[in-house]
């Protein structure tokens, strides 16, 4: 039989107070679309970090087609042909689509001379082959987030990966991107690729994985021919309990205005409006959803509401009282800008909101 084209075994990696992955098996088969599931912190980026060299296990081993491997940087995992599509990409947004693709691996006439040329060819090849429809020649900051994920999955190829790893690759898609990028997917298949696809969305496992390795709090808890299983019982392994999808209520008999938004606009952290003429009124005993693809304004409209980021204009009350311009306190500040710098949550920041608006 033929060896898996991966085999995790037993492994465990902790930080401070935590045990992010715990003696974790996890096998994939050669050319398999293998779904990776659970809840937020279960363990999955952790996990496949490890496969791609950001971090290194304090124990276990890895197997790539039956046989042991160090991976000690992702530098190894290139070379193993390992690649990773992150959920954050990792593009130079004023380079060209070849030379995000190049970088790294430059060809060259001579010294200090970049073959372009040779370049775009193959990535034009290379994007014919797999449906990606790139031009080459595009600056990353002028194209769709839909298609800097497609410049990632070329640099990729690029690299001549057999082994894809795509971590929560729709979280930033809209709709119509998502549809479009199952279709790769299932091309990378049909070429041979073997992929592993991390998500929470059980429609796409169902749509297009093979098999599904559950994890929950740091264990891996089952793997399943996703054939077999019905989506609630996926949602099952992922939460390790009964889930609903209908809720039994009654409807929400909502009170008086609580939260009234009006034509709200907001600058985001490059200095443009973020948030637009943005209105909500919000009542009392309501839950309200707000839904948009990451990078629409969520971002700016919390950072107003909790009073972090001054509005340009518009209007924001809560009981009838005008609150536009109250402000947080410092240390709120402060850890928004730290937030902003370094991307690092020191957990003060998921309380802003409430801070202003208490129900
Ligand atoms: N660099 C780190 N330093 C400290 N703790 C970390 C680090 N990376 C992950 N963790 C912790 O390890 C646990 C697993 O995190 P991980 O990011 O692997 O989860 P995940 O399943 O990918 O979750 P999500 O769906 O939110 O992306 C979490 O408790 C997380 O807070
Ligand atoms: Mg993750």
């Amino acid at each position: 039989m033929e060896p898996n084209a991966i085999e995790m075994l037993g492994i465990t990696k902790s930080f401070p107070g935590v045990v992010a992955n715990d003696h974790i098996n996890f096998t994939v088969r050669k050319n398999e679309i293998h779904a990776l599931l659970g809840e937020n912190g279960a363990g999955k980026s952790t996990l496949m970090s490890i496969l791609f060299g950001t971090y290194e296990a304090d124990e276990g081993v890895i197997r790539l087609y039956g046989s042991d491997v160090k991976i000690r940087n992702p530098n190894d995992a290139t070379a193993l042909g390992i690649g990773m599509v992150h959920q954050h990409f990792k593009l130079i947004h004023n380079y060209t689509v070849t030379e995000n693709i190049m970088l790294g691996v430059e060809k060259r006439y001579g010294p200090g001379m970049l073959d372009i040329k040779t370049a775009e060819k193959e990535i034009t090849a290379l994007s014919a082959q797999y449906g990606l429809r790139i031009n080459p020649r595009d600056t990353i900051e002028d194209i769709s987030v839909g298609m800097q994920q497609r410049v990632e999955i070329l640099k990729t190829l690029y690299r001549n990966a057999e082994i894809f790893i795509f971590d929560e690759p729709s979280a930033v898609l809209a709709p119509q991107e998502i549809d479009e990028f199952m279709d790769i997917v299932r091309r990378l298949k049909a070429e041979g690729k073997t992929i592993i696809l991390i998500t929470h969305k059980l429609q796409e496992i169902k749509a297009v994985a093979e098999r599904c390795t559950i994890l929950r709090r740091g264990k891996s808890i089952a793997t399943v021919d996703v054939a077999d299983v019905s989506q609630i019982q996926l949602a099952e392994l992922m939460v390790g309990r009964a889930v609903k999808f209908s809720i039994d209520k009654k409807p929400a008999r909502p009170g008086k205005a609580v939260l009234d938004i009006e034509d709200l606009c907001v600058k985001n952290w490059r200095g443009l409006l973020g948030l637009k003429d943005f209105t909500l009124t919000i009542h009392a005993g309501e839950i309200v959803g707000i839904a948009g693809v990451d990078g629409n304004g969520q971002t700016e409209l919390l950072a107003a509401l909790a009073g972090i980021t001054k509005p340009e204009c518009g209007k924001i009350s809560i009981d009838g009282k005008d609150i536009t311009h109250a402000r947080v306190k410092k240390e709120f500040r402060e850890a928004w800008v730290l937030f902003l710098k370094t991307g690092k949550n020191t957990g003060l920041l998921w309380s802003l909101p409430l801070l202003k608006i208490s129900f």
